[in-house]
């Protein structure tokens, strides 16, 4: 996609969006309702025009081809099979109408089937089938078709919790075996995370970042990035560079961490903000004999069994803190918290945009 852009009613919905996916990837959009997600794939998909902007599939221009001609297949989060038709109908339908010859058809479904061990179900209407099987079926519907990019919007989210979660892995995995190119759309970072060769982050419509999940989520690009991925979501802190070497957080100071004194140097900013994932907050109940802890006590404990957040608070300000599964502690108790400084993050606090 070069330049892609399109607004409704004079609101943009997509903004200048530059993004090449390679031969086989498996890319998501992701970002918060609104952001542009299923736009941005019904303008690939051909079912919406875009204003501005260029959409190429492999070396063909596609703009002006129709929906049918662009040989991609979608799979929508509602399914969308036909209710009186079999399963076995409903993935045969798409070849069908594509006049492809009865005995190919055959074939390819009953292939697909196995594939997504859907094989006994084949003779069953979609209201006799459960949630996890109409998924199935209708991205068999999509495999048959043999497209050249599948395009999926929360194929997932009407399914409960568990099956999600299984179902993800085994999509990842489908996706590779087929080897087609895929663009899929979540609002849910983990989805995103644990699905993702590489993740185009959207926020209003405008590309924030595009990069592997790893990437992502250890060098957010901006505020929004480090904010929308990662659970807890990261601690954010305002604060302001003094003397060029110290974080001043009015309840709190730490020493300006080493990978940004650099960026610091050449940048004339000082109204920042310091990012620090709960996961690299160290607490402590004894004091420590190494510098540079600050001294808190803690507001509330949440044991999720295989690990404890807490809420530390210090001054004013509460922080979300992981701790080991055993760690006990009341509402009071004083502790003292350490960051890890080669692992936070700095941003400008005016355009939100990373430092270093
Ligand atoms: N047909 C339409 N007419 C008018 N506005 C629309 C239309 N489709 C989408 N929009 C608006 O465009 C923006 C982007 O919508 P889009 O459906 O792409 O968001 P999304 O990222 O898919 O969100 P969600 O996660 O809720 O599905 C929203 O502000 C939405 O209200
Ligand atoms: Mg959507």
């Amino acid at each position: 996609m070069r330049g892609l852009s399109k607004a409704y009613d004079d609101a943009p919905a997509v903004q200048g969006l530059n993004l090449e996916m390679k031969d086989k990837e498996f890319v998501v959009l992701l970002g918060p309702s609104g952001c542009g997600k299923t736009t941005t794939l019904r303008c690939v998909a051909g079912l919406e025009t875009p204003d501005d902007g260029e959409i190429y599939i492999g070396d063909r221009l596609v703009n002006d081809l129709d929906s049918k001609e662009r040989n991609v297949a979608m799979v929508f989060q509602s399914y969308a099979l036909y209710p009186h038709m079999t399963a076995y109908k409903n993935m045969a339908f798409p070849l069908e109408n594509a006049k492809v010859p009865e005995g190919e058809i055959v074939r390819r479904v009953n292939e697909v089937a196995v594939l997504l061990q859907i094989e006994g179900l084949l003779g069953r209407k979609p209201s006799q089938l459960s949630g996890g099987q109409r998924q199935r079926v209708a991205l068999g519907r999509a495999i048959v078709r043999e497209p050249q990019v599948f395009l999926m919007d929360e194929p997932l989210s009407n399914l409960d919790a568990k099956l999600r979660v299984h179902m993800r892995a085994e999509l990842k995995k489908l996706q590779k075996v087929l080897g087609v190119t895929t663009i899929y759309v979540t609002h849910d970072q983990v989805e995103a995370m644990t699905m993702a060769d590489r993740v185009a982050l959207l926020h209003k419509g405008v590309l924030q970042q595009y990069d592997g999940p790893r990437k992502l989520y250890s060098h957010p690009s901006n505020q929004f990035a480090a904010g929308f991925v990662g659970s807890p979501p990261i601690n954010l802190i305002e604060c302001d560079l003094v003397d060029g070497s110290l974080l001043d957080a009015a309840d709190f100071s730490v020493p300006l961490p080493d990978q940004f004194a650099e960026a610091c140097g050449r940048n004339s900013t000082t109204k920042l903000v310091l990012g620090v994932r709960p996961q690299d907050i160290h607490v402590s109940t004894v004091e420590p004999t190494e510098t540079g802890c600050i001294p808190a006590e803690i507001y509330t404990t949440e044991p999720l069994g295989d690990s404890t957040i807490l809420d530390v608070k210090v001054g004013d300000k509460l922080l979300k803190a992981i701790a080991a599964a055993a760690f006990e502690g009341d509402a009071g108790l004083k502790v003292w918290i350490r960051f890890v400084a080669e692992r936070t993050h700095l941003f400008d606090r005016s355009s939100g945009e990373a430092i270093a």
